[in-house]
């Protein structure tokens, strides 16, 4: 049977441009807004550790496993998996798993674009000045008073959404490798500067060092256990098929280990940092370390409110925080946008059009939950919490094992190596045995453990 040899949506310029794209598409509201306020609200240190843990025994081993199966199907990720299934004589519905993704990816878009329009909001309010001087009280307020005003949430929501579909209709490459290039610098360079402001709190950075990285296991559930491997999906962009289907833009000439390892290790970075960052800047503050999603809307002005050229500064801070969303926004959308063009034989834009109308539609549950709908209560969660817990916390890793178990045991050993190793074969082995074995018993593990089978 023959497999495509390119992707009819295009290919990347070069290895660069891919490890920048899905750098750009790891990096994002994950690391710098998601990251601190669950270590926050886990207790810090322990979850942090958890966290890491899964990022090198799960996370990396399934991108790696992601990017070679997207690369070797050079197709949507259900046409991918389900014509690599095939021609492995295995099912057929294996296709059913690229659809976890793209339900996967539908939601987490529908709740991730307000609360980036929550950070276009603050590049405007920063740059006006809003902040200047402002009390971790009045600060609170500025928050609220966003968060309360359904109309506004719903402006700034649809900003963001019709400013992601106009880069996905444009096509992956134009929009985003140039995109990227420049964003990705300027953000980490702005980061640094921050954490450099953080460490001159004196002992309020050594309370942050201290609550991200000593770990205190009695501070530590099971469900805090699952958020942090729910978390290593979420901010790798795995489990939903974002990363595969990336992979499928990439030269057959690229190592598959090189790139991973690149983009695990810039995307740890920069949580971290945002971490070290923000924790100080609340303890100083006299904010506690879990309020929530709120955090870094309530802290961070705090800080841009009380130093020179805060107001500059601070707009700078979320507008590349909206960029970092935007690049990722736009990956979490390219499954769908793939699926219908090569599926539906649409054109691209209106294949953005529909899937961009949809997931605007489902963002008004998050809209509401914030306001007229905060008392929307299922499962003990507003509708914000419970679309992030059930795409996050049970979606991806559903998606992630069932993507292992694809790589490690329904692709062939040849195949497999033969997409793979071709510059790092000595890694090999090690890869299949973590993608084999490692990543999936440590997923069944966490699940087992929040159902409460393991005590
Ligand atoms: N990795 C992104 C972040 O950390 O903000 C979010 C994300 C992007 C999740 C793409 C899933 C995805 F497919």
């Amino acid at each position: 049977m023959s497999r495509p040899t390119d992707s009819i949506h295009g290919q990347w310029s070069s290895r660069w441009t891919f490890i920048l794209a899905a750098t750009g598409s790891a990096v994002g509201l994950g690391n710098i807004w998601k990251f601190p306020y669950i270590a926050g609200e886990n207790g810090g240190g322990a979850f942090v550790l958890v966290y890491l843990l899964c990022i090198v025994a799960i996370g990396l081993p399934l991108m790696m496993a992601e990017v070679m199966i997207g690369r070797r199907g050079r197709q949507n990720p259900v046409n991918t998996l389900r014509s690599l299934a095939k021609e492995e004589n295995k099912s057929a519905s294996w296709g059913l798993v690229g659809w976890i993704g793209i339900v996967a990816g539908f939601i987490i878009l529908s709740y991730y674009s307000v609360i980036a329009g929550q950070a276009i909001a603050y590049v405007f309010r920063s740059f006006a000045g809003v902040f200047e001087g402002v009390t971790a009280d009045g600060a609170h307020q500025i928050y609220l008073s966003l968060t309360h005003d359904p109309e506004r949430l719903l402006a700034w929501h649809t900003v963001f959404m019709v400013l992601t579909m106009v880069v996905v209709a444009r096509g992956v490459k134009s929009g985003i490798e140039r995109f990227v290039k420049y964003i990705m610098p300027a953000l980490f360079a702005i980061l640094l500067m921050l954490v450099g402001y953080a460490a001159n709190t004196g002992d309020y950075f050594n309370q942050g060092l201290h609550f991200l990285f000593t770990p205190n296991f009695s501070k530590l559930t099971a469900n805090g256990v699952l958020t942090a491997m729910g978390h290593a999906f979420f901010t790798l962009s795995l489990g939903m098929g974002a990363i595969m289907v990336y992979g499928s833009y990439l030269s057959k000439t690229t190592s598959i280990v090189k790139v991973s390892i690149w983009i695990a290790i810039t995307d740890t970075v920069v949580a971290l940092l945002a971490g070290m960052a923000i924790f100080p800047l609340a303890f100083a503050n006299e904010l506690t370390a879990g309020v929530g999603p709120g955090l870094i809307f309530e802290t961070l002005p705090i800080a841009f409110g009380h130093m020179a050229g805060g107001a500059l500064f601070g707009g700078l801070f979320f507008l590349l925080l909206v960029f970092a969303a935007w690049s990722s926004a736009i990956s979490i959308v390219e499954p769908v946008i793939a699926w219908l063009v090569e599926n539906k034989n649409i054109s691209r834009r209106r294949a953005s059009v529909t899937a961009g109308f949809g997931i605007w539609l489902l963002g008004l549950l998050t809209v509401f939950s914030f306001n007229i709908g905060e008392n929307w209560i299922l499962f003990g969660k507003t509708m914000f919490e419970l679309l992030d817990y059930i795409t996050a916390n049970i979606l991806l890793p559903l998606g992630g094992l069932l993507t292992a178990i694809f790589a490690g045991w329904v692709i062939s050993k040849n195949n497999a190596k033969d997409e793979f190793a071709m510059k790092t074969p000595f890694f090999y082995p090690i890869w299949r045995v973590l993608i084999r074995f490692i990543t999936p018993l440590a997923v069944i593990i966490v699940f087992l453990n929040v159902i409460g089978l393991l005590g």
